[in-house]
């Protein structure tokens, strides 16, 4: 069985997909960790210097060729389901659960992180929250059709309890 994680850079599929995964015993992949160990450079560098299309591709290659396993968690890339009919092939092998966070909670919390985030490194703030608000309208049809939705505006705890309840 596959959980897969869905949802915009910042929403928390990472620490929550890892804290779930724990809880219920099964292998924990995140897609970007696993493209950087592989293609052995981070994801800013990838789209740098061979540009999204490029990555877009290993997005979907990895994606398919998860490392094997019976159980996994994997927390995707903010634009995985949204590119390639990812979302296709991942409803096909599993389930999905869209983690969803408000603007003003995506806003604080990319602000932080941005930096690593080839997307958004070279935004202001203005143009930081423009782009959430833009982006996040745009990819919002594709993020509801998990399976399950999560709101990841509460606390850590809360949100892994919700997370339980559709897993177990
Ligand atoms: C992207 C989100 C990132 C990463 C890449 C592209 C996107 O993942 O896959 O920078 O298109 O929104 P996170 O959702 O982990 O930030």
């Amino acid at each position: 069985m596959n959980w897969f994680l869905i949802g915009f850079s910042g929403s928390g599929k990472t620490t929550l997909g890892k804290r779930l995964a724990e809880s219920i015993g099964y292998d924990f992949w995140d897609l970007d960790a696993l493209i950087e160990e592989r293609e052995k450079q981070t994801i800013t560098e990838i789209f740098e210097q061979k540009g999204e299309p490029y990555f877009r591709n290993c997005e979907t290659f990895y994606l398919k060729h998860l490392p094997i396993s019976k159980n996994r968690v994997v927390a995707t890339g903010g634009g995985t389901p949204c590119f390639n009919k990812n979302i296709d092939w991942m409803k096909l092998y599993g389930k999905l659960i869209y983690i969803k966070a408000d603007e003003a909670i995506l806003f604080d919390r990319l602000t932080i992180i941005k930096n690593n985030r080839p997307l958004l490194n070279h935004f202001n703030s203005e143009e930081l929250k423009a782009y959430i608000s833009i982006v996040l309208k745009q990819r919002e049809p594709c993020y509801e059709q998990a399976d399950f939705l999560i709101e990841s505006n509460k606390d850590e705890d809360t949100s892994l309890k919700e997370l339980l309840s559709f897993v177990k």
